[in-house]
């Protein structure tokens, strides 16, 4: 069993997103920030190329924004970790969020930060996960295979894609006449909530991993740790 301590104060995010992040998800915790509904405040966001509309949003709130790619010629994978870390540990970052990261992070990274890793997926995970699996092809394949509810999952990042232990899900319904767009809308919806919700159980609350379960404490909102 693992304990991850959680910080009642003010614990410090790093987002990474990659290419094309819309930056929704980012915009939940920003908006629970400013609402007083999250202590943890995104204090940076790392984006693999330089036009993102997350970076742009970040930059719009003063959020201090990095461009790290690791398609840099003559990057290797372990350079690539080591500029991220480094940019990580000066900004005193407590734990970090991949919204819309397509890569598999370095291993370096997976291991100093164990348990402080947060990935969001647009379905049910273990269901409709793994490489490949991204947008809306995941929407895609839900339908295709007929189930009748999908969802979000917010989960620990481990060494592998969408395989960490899972930490909050929001089921969504699927509708006769849902097309993956239409999917994709409603889950969205659903991912904006369980992102706030699962950076307070792990930043601010405190988790228990026990092999691959993620044992929760009661969740408490800021304003209940307001004197
Ligand atoms: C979300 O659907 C998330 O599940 C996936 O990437 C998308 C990011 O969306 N990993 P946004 O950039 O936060 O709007």
């Amino acid at each position: 069993m693992q304990q991850i301590s959680g910080n009642p104060t003010a614990p410090r995010l790093a987002v990474l997103v990659s290419g094309h992040a819309r930056g929704s998800n980012l915009q939940a915790l920003i908006d629970a920030h400013a609402a007083g509904e999250l202590l943890t405040s995104v204090v940076l966001v790392i984006g693999t190329h330089s036009e993102s509309a997350a970076l742009e949003r970040a930059r719009c709130k003063g959020i201090d924004t990095l461009v790290i790619s690791p398609m840099k010629p003559g990057r290797t994978e372990t350079e690539y970790g080591d500029t991220l870390l480094q940019a990580l540990s000066r900004r005193n970052v407590d734990g970090v969020c991949l919204l819309g990261y397509m890569r598999r992070l370095p291993l370096t990274i997976v291991a100093q930060f164990r348990n402080r890793i947060l990935n969001i997926h647009p379905s049910l995970l273990p269901l409709f996960g793994g490489q490949g699996m991204y947008g809306l092809n995941v929407h895609a394949a839900v339908i295709d295979a007929g189930v009748k509810v999908t969802g979000a999952t917010v989960h620990l990042v481990d060494e592998d894609y969408d395989t960490g232990p899972i930490v909050v899900q929001q089921v969504v319904a699927v509708n006769d006449d849902d097309t993956p767009e239409t999917l994709a809308k409603r889950v969205l919806e659903c991912e904006h909530k369980a992102i706030v919700e699962a950076v307070r159980l792990v930043m601010e609350t405190g988790i228990e991993v026990v092999g691959r379960r993620v044992i929760t404490k009661p969740t408490t909102t800021s304003q209940e740790h307001a004197p």
